[in-house]
Protein backbone atom coordinates (compact mmCIF):
# COMPACT_ATOMS: atom_id res chain seq x y z
CA UNK A 1 0.00 0.00 0.00
CA UNK A 2 1.09 3.57 -0.79
CA UNK A 3 -0.62 6.53 0.57
CA UNK A 4 0.01 10.36 -0.05
CA UNK A 5 -0.16 12.42 2.48
CA UNK A 6 2.21 15.62 1.09
CA UNK A 7 -0.34 17.27 -0.45
CA UNK A 8 1.07 21.16 0.77
CA UNK A 9 4.39 19.60 -1.56
CA UNK A 10 1.77 18.92 -4.75
CA UNK A 11 -1.20 17.22 -6.07
CA UNK A 12 -2.14 15.01 -8.48
CA UNK A 13 -3.97 15.89 -11.19
CA UNK A 14 -7.70 15.29 -11.76
CA UNK A 15 -8.32 13.46 -14.06
CA UNK A 16 -10.96 16.07 -15.64
CA UNK A 17 -8.47 19.04 -15.73
CA UNK A 18 -5.83 16.07 -18.10
CA UNK A 19 -8.73 14.91 -20.25
CA UNK A 20 -9.51 18.94 -20.49
CA UNK A 21 -5.53 19.82 -21.60
CA UNK A 22 -4.87 16.71 -23.89
CA UNK A 23 -6.01 18.39 -26.92
CA UNK A 24 -3.70 20.89 -26.45
CA UNK A 25 -1.06 19.03 -26.45
CA UNK A 26 -2.19 16.75 -29.52
CA UNK A 27 -3.70 18.81 -32.15
CA UNK A 28 -4.53 22.21 -30.71
CA UNK A 29 -1.09 23.26 -30.95
CA UNK A 30 -2.12 26.67 -31.99
CA UNK A 31 -0.10 29.65 -30.68
CA UNK A 32 -2.69 32.23 -28.69
CA UNK A 33 -0.82 34.80 -30.55
CA UNK A 34 -1.53 34.34 -33.97
CA UNK A 35 -4.11 35.72 -35.90
CA UNK A 36 -5.44 32.81 -38.08
CA UNK A 37 -8.23 29.97 -36.98
CA UNK A 38 -5.29 27.61 -34.86
CA UNK A 39 -4.14 30.87 -33.63
CA UNK A 40 -7.96 31.94 -32.59
CA UNK A 41 -8.83 28.13 -30.64
CA UNK A 42 -5.79 28.74 -28.22
CA UNK A 43 -6.85 31.84 -27.61
CA UNK A 44 -10.57 31.09 -26.83
CA UNK A 45 -9.11 28.17 -24.57
CA UNK A 46 -6.92 30.67 -22.67
CA UNK A 47 -9.26 33.37 -22.26
CA UNK A 48 -12.04 30.27 -21.02
CA UNK A 49 -9.25 29.67 -18.30
CA UNK A 50 -8.73 33.34 -17.71
CA UNK A 51 -12.63 33.25 -16.44
CA UNK A 52 -12.40 30.24 -14.73
CA UNK A 53 -9.72 30.97 -12.55
CA UNK A 54 -11.33 34.68 -12.17
CA UNK A 55 -14.47 33.04 -10.67
CA UNK A 56 -12.17 31.21 -8.49
CA UNK A 57 -11.69 34.53 -6.58
CA UNK A 58 -14.34 35.94 -7.90
CA UNK A 59 -11.77 38.44 -9.56
CA UNK A 60 -12.42 40.21 -13.47
CA UNK A 61 -10.97 37.96 -16.35
CA UNK A 62 -8.99 41.18 -17.07
CA UNK A 63 -7.39 40.88 -13.15
CA UNK A 64 -5.63 38.27 -13.91
CA UNK A 65 -2.08 37.10 -15.27
CA UNK A 66 -0.83 33.88 -16.26
CA UNK A 67 2.42 32.52 -14.88
CA UNK A 68 4.59 30.21 -14.20
CA UNK A 69 3.92 29.02 -10.83
CA UNK A 70 3.31 30.15 -7.33
CA UNK A 71 7.21 31.42 -7.30
CA UNK A 72 6.22 33.93 -10.09
CA UNK A 73 3.46 34.77 -9.25
CA UNK A 74 5.11 36.22 -5.59
CA UNK A 75 8.10 37.66 -7.34
CA UNK A 76 5.88 39.31 -10.12
CA UNK A 77 3.35 40.77 -7.07
CA UNK A 78 6.29 42.47 -4.80
CA UNK A 79 9.03 42.89 -7.50
CA UNK A 80 6.58 44.58 -9.75
CA UNK A 81 4.49 46.41 -7.59
CA UNK A 82 7.58 48.27 -5.68
CA UNK A 83 8.89 48.58 -9.31
CA UNK A 84 6.27 50.38 -10.07
CA UNK A 85 5.16 52.27 -7.93
CA UNK A 86 9.05 53.43 -6.46
CA UNK A 87 8.46 56.77 -4.75
CA UNK A 88 9.36 58.17 -1.73
CA UNK A 89 8.29 55.15 0.11
CA UNK A 90 10.99 52.61 0.69
CA UNK A 91 9.50 50.32 3.83
CA UNK A 92 7.92 46.52 2.90
CA UNK A 93 6.34 44.45 5.35
CA UNK A 94 6.07 40.98 5.22
CA UNK A 95 5.93 38.25 8.24
CA UNK A 96 8.91 35.59 9.24
CA UNK A 97 6.33 32.50 7.82
CA UNK A 98 6.76 33.52 4.33
CA UNK A 99 7.55 31.20 2.05
CA UNK A 100 10.62 31.30 0.33
CA UNK A 101 9.33 32.92 -2.68
CA UNK A 102 8.14 36.32 -1.02
CA UNK A 103 11.42 35.85 1.58
CA UNK A 104 13.49 36.36 -1.16
CA UNK A 105 12.23 38.81 -3.16
CA UNK A 106 11.93 40.66 0.00
CA UNK A 107 15.58 40.11 0.66
CA UNK A 108 16.42 41.02 -2.48
CA UNK A 109 14.81 44.17 -2.33
CA UNK A 110 16.63 44.68 1.13
CA UNK A 111 19.26 44.93 -1.14
CA UNK A 112 18.62 47.37 -3.04
CA UNK A 113 18.14 49.67 -0.13
CA UNK A 114 14.39 49.06 0.49
CA UNK A 115 13.75 48.21 4.50
CA UNK A 116 12.16 45.27 4.83
CA UNK A 117 10.01 44.62 8.24
CA UNK A 118 9.91 41.02 9.37
CA UNK A 119 5.99 40.39 11.76
CA UNK A 120 6.49 37.81 13.92
CA UNK A 121 3.75 35.57 14.65
CA UNK A 122 1.87 34.43 18.15
CA UNK A 123 2.57 30.95 19.70
CA UNK A 124 0.01 29.77 16.88
CA UNK A 125 1.58 31.10 14.11
CA UNK A 126 -0.78 34.14 13.67
CA UNK A 127 -0.45 37.80 12.47
CA UNK A 128 -1.70 39.91 15.31
CA UNK A 129 -3.35 43.37 13.84
CA UNK A 130 -1.38 45.11 16.64
CA UNK A 131 1.87 44.27 15.05
CA UNK A 132 0.88 45.03 11.86
CA UNK A 133 -0.62 48.52 13.19
CA UNK A 134 2.83 49.41 15.09
CA UNK A 135 4.93 48.56 12.29
CA UNK A 136 3.18 50.26 9.50
CA UNK A 137 5.11 53.77 8.93
CA UNK A 138 4.23 56.79 6.37
CA UNK A 139 7.13 55.05 3.97
CA UNK A 140 5.58 51.60 3.50
CA UNK A 141 5.12 50.66 -0.23
CA UNK A 142 3.68 47.36 0.30
CA UNK A 143 2.73 44.60 3.08
CA UNK A 144 2.69 40.80 1.97
CA UNK A 145 1.32 38.28 4.18
CA UNK A 146 0.27 34.84 3.29
CA UNK A 147 -3.12 33.87 3.57
CA UNK A 148 -2.23 30.12 4.38
CA UNK A 149 0.96 28.79 5.98
CA UNK A 150 2.14 25.55 3.97
CA UNK A 151 3.47 23.96 7.19
CA UNK A 152 1.06 24.72 9.80
CA UNK A 153 -2.21 25.80 7.78
CA UNK A 154 -2.90 28.60 9.73
CA UNK A 155 -4.87 31.64 8.28
CA UNK A 156 -4.29 34.62 8.85
CA UNK A 157 -6.86 37.28 9.15
CA UNK A 158 -6.36 38.90 5.82
CA UNK A 159 -8.97 41.36 5.54
CA UNK A 160 -8.26 42.81 8.49
CA UNK A 161 -4.53 43.28 8.02
CA UNK A 162 -5.29 44.46 4.55
CA UNK A 163 -7.64 47.48 6.19
CA UNK A 164 -4.95 48.71 7.91
CA UNK A 165 -2.37 48.60 5.00
CA UNK A 166 -4.74 50.57 3.02
CA UNK A 167 -4.99 53.22 5.84
CA UNK A 168 -1.52 53.42 5.74
CA UNK A 169 -1.67 54.07 2.04
CA UNK A 170 0.30 50.86 1.38
CA UNK A 171 -0.59 48.05 -1.22
CA UNK A 172 -1.31 44.50 -0.16
CA UNK A 173 -0.53 41.05 -1.45
CA UNK A 174 -1.24 37.61 -0.48
CA UNK A 175 0.50 34.24 -1.14
CA UNK A 176 -2.43 32.29 -1.67
CA UNK A 177 -1.00 29.11 -3.21
CA UNK A 178 -1.90 26.99 0.04
CA UNK A 179 -5.43 28.23 0.13
CA UNK A 180 -6.78 28.81 -3.21
CA UNK A 181 -8.76 25.88 -4.67
CA UNK A 182 -9.16 24.62 -1.58
CA UNK A 183 -11.03 27.15 0.82
CA UNK A 184 -12.65 30.49 -0.56
CA UNK A 185 -10.26 33.14 -1.65
CA UNK A 186 -12.67 35.47 -3.25
CA UNK A 187 -10.36 38.88 -3.72
CA UNK A 188 -13.53 41.39 -2.11
CA UNK A 189 -14.02 39.79 1.06
CA UNK A 190 -9.88 39.95 1.14
CA UNK A 191 -9.44 43.10 0.24
CA UNK A 192 -6.36 42.44 -1.74
CA UNK A 193 -4.56 44.06 -4.93
CA UNK A 194 -2.26 41.36 -5.33
CA UNK A 195 -3.03 37.28 -4.70
CA UNK A 196 -0.70 34.45 -6.14
CA UNK A 197 -2.03 31.14 -6.80
CA UNK A 198 -0.42 27.66 -8.19
CA UNK A 199 -2.19 25.36 -10.59
CA UNK A 200 -0.43 22.28 -9.36
CA UNK A 201 -1.24 22.81 -5.60
CA UNK A 202 -4.78 22.12 -6.76
CA UNK A 203 -5.37 19.11 -8.52
CA UNK A 204 -3.64 21.24 -11.80
CA UNK A 205 -0.08 20.62 -13.47
CA UNK A 206 3.07 21.80 -12.30
CA UNK A 207 4.72 24.89 -13.58
CA UNK A 208 1.37 27.24 -13.94
CA UNK A 209 -0.18 29.87 -11.97
CA UNK A 210 -1.39 33.12 -11.98
CA UNK A 211 -1.14 36.67 -10.03
CA UNK A 212 -4.30 38.42 -9.48
CA UNK A 213 -3.67 42.41 -10.12
CA UNK A 214 -6.58 44.62 -8.99
CA UNK A 215 -7.83 47.35 -11.31
CA UNK A 216 -5.53 50.51 -11.35
CA UNK A 217 -2.73 48.70 -9.63
CA UNK A 218 0.17 49.65 -11.02
CA UNK A 219 3.17 46.38 -12.36
CA UNK A 220 6.23 46.70 -13.63
CA UNK A 221 7.00 43.47 -15.70
CA UNK A 222 9.89 41.17 -14.83
CA UNK A 223 10.21 40.00 -17.99
CA UNK A 224 10.53 41.96 -21.58
CA UNK A 225 9.34 40.93 -24.69
CA UNK A 226 5.71 40.14 -27.03
CA UNK A 227 3.61 42.56 -28.79
CA UNK A 228 2.98 44.87 -26.47
CA UNK A 229 5.98 47.00 -24.61
CA UNK A 230 5.27 46.60 -20.71
CA UNK A 231 3.10 43.75 -21.01
CA UNK A 232 2.67 42.55 -17.35
CA UNK A 233 4.04 38.79 -18.37
CA UNK A 234 4.99 38.96 -21.93
CA UNK A 235 6.14 35.07 -23.98
CA UNK A 236 4.35 32.36 -25.88
CA UNK A 237 1.48 30.91 -23.29
CA UNK A 238 1.62 27.69 -22.05
CA UNK A 239 -1.44 27.15 -23.25
CA UNK A 240 -2.22 23.58 -22.08
CA UNK A 241 -0.73 24.50 -18.94
CA UNK A 242 -3.60 27.06 -18.85
CA UNK A 243 -6.30 25.01 -19.74
CA UNK A 244 -5.46 22.79 -16.77
CA UNK A 245 -5.17 25.58 -14.15
CA UNK A 246 -8.60 26.90 -15.50
CA UNK A 247 -10.14 23.35 -15.45
CA UNK A 248 -8.60 22.51 -12.27
CA UNK A 249 -9.89 26.11 -10.72
CA UNK A 250 -13.27 25.08 -12.10
CA UNK A 251 -13.16 21.36 -10.60
CA UNK A 252 -12.27 23.39 -7.38
CA UNK A 253 -14.97 25.85 -7.87
CA UNK A 254 -17.43 22.77 -8.09
CA UNK A 255 -16.05 20.62 -5.34
CA UNK A 256 -13.58 22.26 -2.40
CA UNK A 257 -16.20 23.19 -0.26
CA UNK A 258 -17.38 18.93 -0.30
CA UNK A 259 -13.87 18.17 -0.12
CA UNK A 260 -12.59 20.19 2.79
CA UNK A 261 -15.90 18.89 5.46
CA UNK A 262 -14.60 15.02 4.37
CA UNK A 263 -10.62 16.06 4.55
CA UNK A 264 -10.97 17.84 8.17
CA UNK A 265 -12.79 14.88 9.51
CA UNK A 266 -9.88 12.66 8.43
CA UNK A 267 -7.43 15.54 10.29
CA UNK A 268 -9.18 15.47 12.86
CA UNK A 269 -8.76 11.53 13.33
CA UNK A 270 -5.36 11.58 13.08
CA UNK A 271 -4.85 14.98 15.52
CA UNK A 272 -6.99 13.01 18.14
CA UNK A 273 -4.85 9.48 18.16
CA UNK A 274 -1.89 11.02 18.32
CA UNK A 275 -3.03 13.38 20.77
CA UNK A 276 -4.59 10.50 22.90
CA UNK A 277 -1.43 8.40 22.47
CA UNK A 278 1.68 10.28 23.07
CA UNK A 279 1.70 13.82 26.23
CA UNK A 280 2.18 17.09 25.16
CA UNK A 281 5.77 16.92 25.92
CA UNK A 282 6.18 14.27 23.73
CA UNK A 283 4.13 14.96 20.76
CA UNK A 284 3.88 19.14 20.00
CA UNK A 285 1.50 20.29 17.89
CA UNK A 286 2.71 22.81 15.18
CA UNK A 287 -1.27 23.98 14.14
CA UNK A 288 -3.11 26.51 15.66
CA UNK A 289 -4.88 25.28 18.72
CA UNK A 290 -8.32 27.15 19.44
CA UNK A 291 -11.46 26.76 20.37
CA UNK A 292 -13.70 24.55 17.91
CA UNK A 293 -16.25 27.61 17.60
CA UNK A 294 -13.07 29.34 16.13
CA UNK A 295 -10.77 26.87 14.45
CA UNK A 296 -13.12 26.29 11.01
CA UNK A 297 -11.58 29.86 9.70
CA UNK A 298 -8.50 29.72 10.98
CA UNK A 299 -7.26 26.49 10.33
CA UNK A 300 -6.56 24.96 6.79
CA UNK A 301 -8.84 21.75 6.92
CA UNK A 302 -5.82 19.61 5.09
CA UNK A 303 -2.94 20.37 7.09
CA UNK A 304 -1.50 19.13 10.34
CA UNK A 305 1.79 19.07 11.87
CA UNK A 306 3.45 17.77 14.93
CA UNK A 307 7.04 17.88 16.49
CA UNK A 308 8.28 14.89 18.21
CA UNK A 309 10.47 15.14 21.13
CA UNK A 310 13.59 13.66 20.76
CA UNK A 311 12.80 12.39 17.33
CA UNK A 312 14.32 14.21 13.74
CA UNK A 313 11.89 14.98 10.90
CA UNK A 314 13.32 13.74 8.62
CA UNK A 315 14.29 10.03 10.14
CA UNK A 316 10.08 10.34 10.32
CA UNK A 317 9.95 11.27 6.89
CA UNK A 318 12.32 8.47 6.11
CA UNK A 319 10.98 5.76 8.11
CA UNK A 320 7.26 6.37 7.05
CA UNK A 321 8.12 6.75 3.21
CA UNK A 322 9.92 2.91 3.61
CA UNK A 323 6.26 1.85 5.13
CA UNK A 324 5.10 3.19 1.94
CA UNK A 325 3.33 6.33 3.60
CA UNK A 326 4.83 10.34 1.96
CA UNK A 327 4.58 12.70 4.12
CA UNK A 328 7.36 15.64 4.88
CA UNK A 329 9.42 18.01 7.66
CA UNK A 330 9.44 21.82 6.98
CA UNK A 331 12.86 21.77 7.82
CA UNK A 332 15.19 22.22 4.33
CA UNK A 333 17.99 20.39 3.65
CA UNK A 334 20.88 22.42 2.44
CA UNK A 335 24.73 21.14 2.07
CA UNK A 336 24.48 18.33 3.83
CA UNK A 337 23.20 19.62 7.06
CA UNK A 338 19.23 19.89 8.01
CA UNK A 339 17.98 23.15 8.77
CA UNK A 340 15.22 23.84 11.58
CA UNK A 341 12.30 24.96 9.99
CA UNK A 342 11.82 29.06 9.77
CA UNK A 343 8.15 28.98 10.56
CA UNK A 344 8.49 26.51 13.69
CA UNK A 345 11.32 28.58 15.49
CA UNK A 346 9.18 31.69 14.39
CA UNK A 347 6.24 30.00 16.46
CA UNK A 348 8.93 29.56 19.30
CA UNK A 349 10.11 26.19 19.26
CA UNK A 350 13.71 25.34 19.64
CA UNK A 351 15.79 24.48 17.05
CA UNK A 352 15.29 20.41 17.97
CA UNK A 353 11.80 21.01 17.93
CA UNK A 354 11.69 22.92 15.41
CA UNK A 355 13.93 19.88 13.21
CA UNK A 356 11.20 17.18 14.05
CA UNK A 357 8.45 18.81 12.42
CA UNK A 358 6.19 16.43 10.95
CA UNK A 359 3.87 18.05 8.37
CA UNK A 360 0.85 15.70 7.11
CA UNK A 361 -1.40 17.42 4.30
CA UNK A 362 -4.24 15.33 3.12
CA UNK A 363 -6.48 15.60 -0.16
CA UNK A 364 -9.50 14.69 -1.61
CA UNK A 365 -8.45 11.14 -2.42
CA UNK A 366 -7.31 9.88 0.85
CA UNK A 367 -9.89 7.72 2.85
CA UNK A 368 -10.40 6.10 6.33
CA UNK A 369 -8.13 2.83 5.54
CA UNK A 370 -5.34 5.19 4.84
CA UNK A 371 -5.68 7.40 7.89
CA UNK A 372 -5.85 4.19 10.30
CA UNK A 373 -3.13 2.88 8.56
CA UNK A 374 -1.11 5.84 8.87
CA UNK A 375 -1.85 6.28 12.82
CA UNK A 376 -0.98 2.93 13.27
CA UNK A 377 2.07 3.33 11.69
CA UNK A 378 3.66 6.34 12.71
CA UNK A 379 2.62 5.89 16.39
CA UNK A 380 5.37 2.90 15.96
CA UNK A 381 7.56 4.82 14.25
CA UNK A 382 7.67 7.02 17.20
CA UNK A 383 8.23 4.86 19.15
CA UNK A 384 11.01 3.04 17.44
CA UNK A 385 13.30 6.37 16.87
CA UNK A 386 12.53 7.26 20.62
CA UNK A 387 14.15 4.26 21.87
CA UNK A 388 16.90 4.87 20.21
CA UNK A 389 17.14 8.43 20.34
CA UNK A 390 19.73 9.67 23.08
CA UNK A 391 17.22 12.70 23.76
CA UNK A 392 14.65 11.17 24.64
CA UNK A 393 12.76 12.03 28.15
CA UNK A 394 10.53 9.98 29.40
CA UNK A 395 6.88 11.15 29.23
CA UNK A 396 5.28 12.22 32.40
CA UNK A 397 1.87 10.14 31.81
C1 LIG B 1 2.95 29.24 0.39
C2 LIG B 1 3.65 28.94 -0.89
N1 LIG B 1 4.00 29.94 -1.70
C3 LIG B 1 4.64 29.72 -2.87
C4 LIG B 1 4.95 28.44 -3.28
C5 LIG B 1 5.65 28.24 -4.60
O1 LIG B 1 4.74 27.77 -5.55
P1 LIG B 1 5.26 27.01 -6.88
O2 LIG B 1 5.67 25.65 -6.44
O3 LIG B 1 4.07 26.98 -7.77
O4 LIG B 1 6.38 27.82 -7.44
C6 LIG B 1 4.60 27.36 -2.46
C7 LIG B 1 4.96 25.98 -2.85
O5 LIG B 1 5.22 25.14 -2.02
C8 LIG B 1 3.93 27.61 -1.24
O6 LIG B 1 3.58 26.63 -0.42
Amino acid sequence: MRAYFDHNATTPIEPEVLDAMLPYLRHEFGNASSIHTPGQRARAAVERARAQVAALIAALPEEIIFTSGGTESDNLAILGAVRANRSSRRHIITTAIEHHAVLHPCRALGQESFDITYLPVDQHGFVTADSLRTALRPDTLLVSIMHANNETGAIQPISELAAFAHEAGALFHTDAVQSAGKISCDVHALGVDLLSLSAHKFYGPKGVGALFLKTGVALKPLLHGGHNFGEPRPGTENVAGIVGLGAAAHFATKHMQNDAVQIRALRDQIESSMLAEFSREICLPNFPLLHEAQSDGARMPNTTNFSFQGVDGEAMVIALDLAGFSCSTGSACSSGTVEPSHVLLALGRSPQMARGGLRISLGRHNTNAEVDSLVRVLIDVVRRLRALSPDAVESVR
